[in-house]
């Protein structure tokens, strides 16, 4: 127990209990066991209906690189960034990214991969969802 957790008793406020604890963190790791559709499935609650599509497809296929919201992760930068968007890495970068790989050379993630199963169609539904995302940024 620190110094504030003691000063809190004393002004008489209640202190969560080691139970209500526990129940926050359990139920935390809840929501953590269940983010693969949760996360589908809050995000698309904003996400308007005709960009849901390209969410979804990007959540399959790119989300674990470029993270949900393509916000980036430890394997791959975000592509709700400045560098990426229409002027500098037109839509015909992103079919391109998917198709052959990238070789590194904005980043230190390393190569991005060519992506297995995807089709054209599915990375330009990708494409206007991350449009969207990068407007909502306001990126462009
Ligand atoms: C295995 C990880 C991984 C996955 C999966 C992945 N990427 Fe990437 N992507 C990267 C990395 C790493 C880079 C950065 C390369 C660099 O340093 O410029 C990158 C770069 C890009 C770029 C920039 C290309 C350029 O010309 O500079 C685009 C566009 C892109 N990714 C789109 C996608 C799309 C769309 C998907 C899903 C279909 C996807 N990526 C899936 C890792 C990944």
């Amino acid at each position: 127990m620190n110094k504030r957790d003691r000063k809190r008793d004393k002004t008489g406020r209640v202190r969560p209990s080691r139970a209500a604890i526990v129940l926050a963190l359990g139920s935390a790791l809840f929501a953590v066991s269940l983010s693969g559709t949760l996360v589908a499935q809050s995000a698309s609650s904003k996400v308007p209906v005709e960009f849901q599509p390209g969410e979804g497809k990007f959540n399959n296929f790119c989300a674990r690189c470029h993270g949900a919201e393509g916000i980036g992760t430890k394997q791959g930068p975000p592509l709700v960034h400045k560098i990426y968007e229409p002027n500098h890495h037109g839509d015909a970068a992103f079919q391109r990214a998917a198709a052959n790989g990238v070789r590194a050379h904005h980043w230190q993630f390393g190569d991005m991969p060519k992506i297995d199963g995807v089709k054209p169609e599915d990375v330009d539904q990708i494409v206007k969802y991350v449009r969207w995302l990068q407007r909502q940024a306001g990126i462009m």
